[in-house]
């Protein structure tokens, strides 16, 4: 039987959230994080979900393979109260939310972590990604784009093999899809709005990112210098030997 993902399900319970002005599955876009963009003068919180896009993209410029059916692709638009320098740390807001939503379904046995600043890991390979983009509007409030892809089952192209998985290989089970994504977005818009009250990053949220942090004490390479890594502090800066570092990639050092 061919798997899939149970998309009319995932859309009415979204309906029935009372969050979006606008739920979207579309059955092929380029990529929800620009079809996201594009809607943002009709709605002020939407979510997009893509069946199948072709041109996904990653961070840093990078492709997101979305051609294999075990992949869910969605994106979500807000426009919170924050000042430009506070937009940054949403993406690991939306890093923490999905690691518990996921934690609630993954049996404690396989190991799920975060590595900064927003891939969740399982079994030490990546399961998904998030590319958070923004905006202004003519009214210079911040548009925010926050577009997840997570790998749930499905084959990945054997070049992959080696850094990225889906949920079902490395547990080998299926996780509750339309109950995930409910968790992840009524997480994500609590923390959203504690931090827009706030306006700051509450402790406890990089208190759980730390306790989670796949590249806590191991030894990463930045901008040609290798470092053990202790973690992020306060405002979400990776901390790298005596180095702070507030965006870049951080690559493993696997030798
Ligand atoms: C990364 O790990 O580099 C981030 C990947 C983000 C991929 C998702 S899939 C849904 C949304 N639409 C896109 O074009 N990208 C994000």
């Amino acid at each position: 039987m061919k798997k899939t993902i149970n998309y009319n399900d995932i859309y009415s319970r979204l309906e029935n959230l009372d969050i979006f002005d606008s739920v979207k599955v579309l059955d092929i876009i380029d990529s929800s994080n620009t079809y996201a963009k594009n809607i943002a003068r009709e709605y002020d919180r939407a979510i997009v979900i893509a069946k199948a896009q072709t041109s996904g993209r990653g961070r840093v410029g990078r492709v997101w393979l979305s051609d294999f059916d075990g992949c869910l692709m969605f994106s979500v638009l807000l426009k919170p109260n924050l000042s430009l320098d506070m937009l940054s740390f949403l993406s690991q807001i939306a890093a923490k939310s999905l690691h518990q939503s996921l934690a609630h379904h993954i049996k404690k046995d396989a190991t799920l972590t975060i590595k900064w600043p927003n891939d969740i890991m399982l079994g030490g390979k990546k399961i998904s990604g998030i590319l958070t983009e923004s905006v202004i509007d003519n009214v210079n409030r911040p548009v925010v784009v926050v577009g997840i892809g997570l790998n749930l089952f499905g084959r990945l192209p054997d070049e992959l093999a080696e850094i990225a998985s889906t949920i079902e290989a490395e547990t080998s089970y299926r996780i509750d899809t339309v109950d995930f994504v409910e968790r992840f977005v009524l997480d994500f818009f609590r923390e959203v709005s504690l931090y827009e009250q706030l306006k700051a990053v509450d402790t406890r949220l990089i208190d759980y990112i730390n306790s989670v942090f796949y590249l806590a004490d191991k030894e990463v390479e930045v901008d040609g210098v290798r470092a053990i890594c202790r973690g992020i502090d306060f405002r979400g800066n990776i901390l790298i030997g005596d180095s702070v570092i507030s965006s870049g990639i951080v690559e493993e050092n696997r030798q």
